[in-house]
């Protein structure tokens, strides 16, 4: 891999000089308070802003949260971040208060070596998203202005084609961040020559979010889990019938082609969680697959789903697992990412979580993360490093 990294431009000197690091800060909130509910993502980037603030360098970082339209937006805002990353570092934060505009201008003006800023949310601004490369382009030119060397260490954002992904790395000197650099290596060995057997975990909501990556996971894995949500699509497929439970009903033939080439990799759930609403206090039941009431809804795989998962992944030698198996944040659809969260740590396998959700799944689920042998912070960004496709973010770190 022809890309520079930190280490590099740390071997130059950096002290004095304005590094703009791009994180990727979008921490899950708490729905009622607002307050952020799991900060793995910010502890994952210290690393590279702590070897910086060493060196003496003026950080300024930048991210994005949550998916604000191009204008500001209040729920989005990154002063919660701002001071949990303060906290983390030790020393405080320079919050801007917009993204490049006078106060991030100020904010940048008065750092003093070793000092860090962030800047308000990247997507307060319509450039940072635009599919217009002259509109995505001037946003870059006010953003690079306030670097005098780039670091990428956003590894969840590396697939998006946005202006401080992708159009920044063009006007200044770049490199990767320690994060970015470690995902890739660890991501790699998943889609070189992994040793085998090779076992997949996918759960989530949405089965069209994850065909791409079923696609070209097929040929690779030995054996391929499915749960969550999008178990329920497969199972129509099978001719069952899944109550009131997530559908995406234009995905029920495809589902059933991937059955028939699947050759028999593809495991689902027998037994499921159903209840009679989705609610924390509904009542619930488990049922076999072919037995789902038609006015009920499966919330979590059942247990001997579990079991049957946990056997095979009992073999694995490496493993990759995105997605919760069920309704985790509720306590009563929790069991089946709990059990193979454990039947994962279990495992002597070389294993690997993938995605902001089931990352927050382990450690909501007071799971010990040192018992993984890697937690990715990308979820979109490892699904799709793991089908091969070009991440806009690497490639600009390439050139
Ligand atoms: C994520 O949470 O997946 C990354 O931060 C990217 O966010 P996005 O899906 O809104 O682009
Ligand atoms: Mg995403």
């Amino acid at each position: 891999m022809s890309i520079r990294t930190l280490d590099d431009l740390l071997a130059e000197g950096v002290a004095g000089r304005r590094v703009l690091v791009r994180a990727d800060l979008n921490v899950p909130l708490d729905k009622q308070t607002g307050a952020i509910s799991d900060d793995g993502r910010i502890r994952a980037v210290l690393p590279t802003i702590g070897a910086l603030v060493e060196a003496g360098a003026k950080v300024v970082v930048c991210s994005h949260l949550g998916r604000p339209k191009g204008a500001p937006d209040p729920q989005f805002s990154l002063g919660p971040v701002a001071g949990r990353l303060g906290e983390l570092l030790g020393a405080p934060v320079h919050f801007a208060t917009d993204t490049v505009g006078d106060s991030a201008h100020s904010t940048v003006a008065g750092l003093a070596d070793g000092q860090v800023a962030l800047l308000e949310n990247l997507r307060f601004n319509a450039g940072e998203t635009s599919k217009d490369e002259a509109e995505r382009g001037a946003f870059a030119d006010q953003l690079a202005a306030f670097g005098d060397a780039y670091v990428d260490d956003a590894f969840g954002a590396v697939h998006r084609k946005h202006a401080s992904v992708y159009d920044v790395p063009a006007r200044l000197p770049h490199v990767a961040g320690r994060l970015v650099l470690r995902e890739v290596e660890v991501l790699s060995k998943l889609t070189g020559d992994p040793e085998r057997p090779y076992v997949v975990v996918l759960g989530g909501s949405k089965v069209s979010d994850k065909l791409a990556v079923i696609e070209a996971l097929l040929p690779t894995v030995d054996r391929l889990l499915i749960g969550g949500g999008m178990c329920f699509t497969f199972l129509k497929a099978q001719g069952l019938e899944v109550g009131t439970s997530l559908l995406e009903k234009d995905m029920v033939e495809t589902c059933g082609n991937l059955l028939e080439r699947s050759g028999g990799k593809i495991m689902l759930p027998v037994d499921v969680v159903v209840a009679d609403a989705f609610a924390p206090d509904a009542t619930h039941d488990t049922v076999r697959v072919d037995g789902i009431p038609s006015h009920r809804l499966g919330l979590d795989i059942g247990p001997e789903t579990v079991a049957g998962f946990a056997a095979a992944l009992s073999q694995a030698k490496t493993i990759f697992w995105n997605g919760p198996m069920g309704v985790f944040e509720m306590p009563a659809f929790a069991a089946g990412t709990r059990g193979i969260a454990e039947a994962i740590t279990k495992a002597d396998a070389f294993s690997v979580v993938g995605g902001g959700d089931s990352a927050a799944a382990v450690r909501a689920l007071g799971l010990d993360e040192s018992s993984f042998g890697h937690i990715s912070t990308g979820g979109g960004a490892s699904l799709e490093y793991l089908e091969g496709k070009a991440l806009p973010g690497i490639a600009a770190l390439e050139n």
